[in-house]
């Protein structure tokens, strides 16, 4: 089963439908990782949209390494190709030049070890399986597990993500930041080395956000993971991030591209109020805004 089948659209699927789907990953898919190589080499990427009137250049040559084990965020302004990047690096969108590789090893489809978490949880959950059945299916879909195993295992992510006690609800009966976590819960089952994350929380509320905020912090430092984390929130990217990267309006490629120097763990409340947090918010943020101001 592919990244998009698991984590997206799967409320259309169908049990019945997916059940023929999964595929685990093959020993020769399984990636061999070299500790201090970058998990990801993007290099010269060129990415169009064929449209009814002319082609629409994205990206014109982009190049950008991601380093094992970092908190990398995307932003930019709205249609810069955020979403695009993410889906290019996940093998979900083709593109027509330059290579991308994960782990040393190009991608051309999407690849074992990366799983992508959609906006839009709410379509990507069961609603015919309770939290449980919902994690078991994510663990299934890459790997056969016995019945007592699964349970075990699903049980452990259900605790790190803060669900216990819910595990045989269904969807229905949980608010939005619940039904996210189960989704975050299925994709860390399956043990990616990167997970991709397209504006996750942004369908919750601030304090939900927040929360979920800080379980993902929680969840990457006590994993060997990679993220990448697109976001039109500045104030979150830069609160979550070990990187930031901006991109400019298309095909305009990369504006910015910063280390974050706050110190982790970081605090919801006491790291917001720390005057670098700020000066690197401000600039990003006044950046961001006049491209978005010249385009209104
Ligand atoms: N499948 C597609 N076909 C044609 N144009 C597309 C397609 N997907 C995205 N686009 C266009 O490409 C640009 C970048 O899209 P996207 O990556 O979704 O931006 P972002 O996530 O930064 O808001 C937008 O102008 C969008 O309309
Ligand atoms: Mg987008």
């Amino acid at each position: 089963m592919n990244a998009e089948l698991l984590h997206g659209d799967l409320a259309q699927a169908g049990d019945k439908q997916i059940s023929n789907a999964p595929q685990a990953c093959t020993d020769d898919e399984q990636a061999q990782s070299k500790p201090d190589a970058p998990i990801i080499k993007i290099l010269n990427l060129q990415k169009s949209y064929t449209t009814q009137t002319k082609p629409l250049t994205i990206f014109d040559g982009l190049s950008c390494d991601v380093a094992r084990g970092s908190f990398l965020s995307i932003i930019g302004p709205s249609g810069c190709g955020k979403s695009t990047l993410l889906k290019v690096i996940s093998g979900l969108e083709p593109f027509s030049g330059g290579t991308v590789e994960f782990n040393g090893r190009k991608v051309s489809r999407p690849p074992c070890g990366m799983i992508y978490v959609f906006q839009q949880y709410a379509k990507s959950i069961l609603p015919w399986r309770t939290v449980l059945e919902n994690i078991d299916f994510g663990l299934q879909s890459r790997f056969r597990v016995p019945k007592r195993q699964a349970q075990e295992q699903c049980m452990e992510y259900i605790r790190l993500v803060g669900l216990e006690g819910y595990e045989d609800y269904y969807p229905y009966q949980l608010s939005g930041g619940m039904q996210q976590r189960v989704v975050i819960a299925r994709a860390l089952i399956c043990e990616p080395e990167v997970l991709l994350m397209d504006e996750p929380f942004s369908a919750v509320d601030a304090m939900t956000r927040a929360l979920l905020q800080e379980l993902i912090l929680k969840i990457w430092t006590a994993l060997p993971i990679t993220i990448l984390f697109v976001t039109h929130d500045v104030e979150e990217a830069v609160f979550l991030s070990s990187r930031i990267i901006a991109l400019k309006k298309a095909p305009g490629g990369m504006s910015d591209d910063v280390d974050v120097d706050l110190a982790y763990p970081r605090d919801p409340v006491e790291t917001r109020s720390e005057r670098r947090f700020q000066e690197i918010r401000q600039a990003f943020f006044k950046s961001i805004f006049s491209q978005e101001k010249a385009s209104f």
